[in-house]
């Protein structure tokens, strides 16, 4: 079944007010690279300035991660209760007041509650910035607008890398243990207030609308974002798919969507164990302990976000031309050659040249350009509307359990293992990923949320 959605032209003068509705809540996802990224800078001062040991180290840095996946978990049934909207305004509250909080503490234990407090915020913006973006997006471009999450993300990492650059060269060390550390967490204060006075100029999700029985206010937004002529019968369309209640845990395990549950837990798990934030988070301890000296160990550093910047713009570009998962597939396939010749380099000691760093940035590049924006389309559009919350915290918080696994072990792995066997695990975990969504993963390009579901019933 063609469905008018899938097929329409969008006019122009809706698509301006489509793409700022999702700027403003891609915005959700630079807060979440800004905020996660922001103690990469800030960790080494903290560490002097309470005195603290590894342990406390660990938790000083990984606090907002624990908050996050407790954020995640909760988000999807808040959303479904309250509204998209309303659950992202206070997720901004949340990213402002763990910015404020985690500038000012006295005390390690005033730090990690501030950065938990945080990771509530990232955790749940994490989920429903994605969602509520493919949940207003015309199938058409739904792939690339919630893709502009995904560079969200990465240009939070960037711009946060250079802001605590600049706080650091302000002052000498001391000045840095005593205020650079508040400054560069405080500075996330910025986009927190940006974001929640946004978030007051976009609508609340057509389809919730719906579910609430809030049609007309729905069939409004849906006539800004697909013109007049069409608005009506996506209203129907979504309407008639809908059963009015809220959907159950139980449900997403039944028969017809338990593969679609399944899909979305791999994608999310696999995005990262396959290695991306090894790299992210420790490429400079890496680079550095195969002798290269700080300078080159920065460059790098900048060369992994560049790349990672202009690459998301590739999958932008084609996810809604070639699709999901053609894209998945070159992409993942790229990043399997790419592993295991940073495996080989490790393991043959070819550390100094070019080869390493090459393999690195293609990895990247290929990562970029399919696994890294893919997971959160997909995980927004695979799901029933009713379901949808859940569903999607459910996927979230496997991901960010990943995101604790990878940011713990990671160091571990690398010492106990070296190079060549830590990448070399991140390789076959890849091979396993391509198998699976060569078997399993649907085409979703092009289609709407409706027909996405009924194929998984069918
Ligand atoms: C994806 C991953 C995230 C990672 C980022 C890097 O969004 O989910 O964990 O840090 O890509 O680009």
């Amino acid at each position: 079944m063609e469905t008018l959605q899938a097929t329409q032209t969008i006019p122009a003068n809706t698509s301006g007010f489509i793409l700022k509705v999702s700027v403003v809540a891609a915005l959700g996802g630079l807060l979440f690279g800004y905020d996660t990224a922001v103690i990469a800078g800030a960790i080494g001062f903290l560490e002097t300035k309470f005195n603290l040991t590894p342990a406390m180290v660990g938790w000083a840095a990984s606090s907002a991660i624990w908050g996050c996946v407790l954020g995640a978990m909760m988000a999807g049934y808040l959303s479904d209760r309250f509204g998209r909207k309303k659950v992202l305004i206070v997720t901004a509250v949340l990213f402002f007041v763990s910015s404020l909080g985690a500038a000012i503490p006295q005390s390690l234990t005033q730090f990690v509650l501030a950065r938990f407090v945080g990771g509530l915020g990232i955790g749940a913006a994490s989920m429903l910035s994605p969602l509520y973006i493919s949940e207003i997006a015309p199938a058409k471009i739904r792939g690339q607008l919630v893709s502009l999450y995904q560079l969200a993300i990465v240009l939070g990492i960037n711009l946060i890398y250079f802001v605590n650059l600049k706080i650091a060269a302000q002052g000498d060390p001391t000045w840095n243990v005593e205020w650079g550390w508040r400054y560069m967490l405080g500075s996330g204060t910025l986009p927190a207030f940006l974001f929640f006075v946004l978030l007051f100029l976009v609508p609340e999700s057509p389809r919730w609308l719906i579910k609430r029985k809030r049609y007309d206010e729905a069939l409004l937004t849906l006539e800004k974002v697909n013109g007049k002529a069409k608005a009506k019968e996506i209203a129907d369309e979504i309407q008639s798919a809908l059963s009015q209640e809220n959907g159950t845990v139980a449900e997403l395990f039944s028969p017809g969507l338990r593969m679609a549950l399944v899909a979305g837990i791999v994608l999310a798990l696999f995005s990262q164990i396959t290695g991306i934030n090894a790299i992210i988070y420790y490429a400079p301890e890496i680079f550095k302990s195969i002798g290269f000296g700080p300078e080159s160990a920065f460059l790098q550093t900048v060369l992994i976000g560049v790349i990672n910047t202009v690459f998301t713009f590739v999958a932008i570009w084609l996810i809604d031309r070639a699709g999901r998962k053609t894209l998945l597939m070159w992409g993942v396939g790229g990043m399997i050659v790419c592993l295991l010749g940073i495996a080989l380099c490790f393991q043959y000691s070819i550390t100094q040249g070019p080869w390493l760093l090459l393999f690195i940035l293609a990895y990247i590049a290929c990562f970029a350009s399919s696994l890294g924006p893919i997971p959160w389309v997909l995980i927004s559009e695979i799901y029933p509307t009713k379901t949808r919350g859940l569903a999607m915290s459910f996927c979230t918080l496997v991901l960010w359990i990943g995101v604790v696994f990878i940011t713990q072990f990671t160091p571990v792995l690398l010492r106990e293992l070296g190079g060549a066997g830590t990448f070399g695990i991140f390789m076959v975990n890849a091979v396993i990923l391509l198998i699976f969504v060569w078997r399993k993963i649907p085409e979703t390009k092009q289609r709407t949320l409706e027909e996405i579901e009924q194929s998984w019933k069918r």
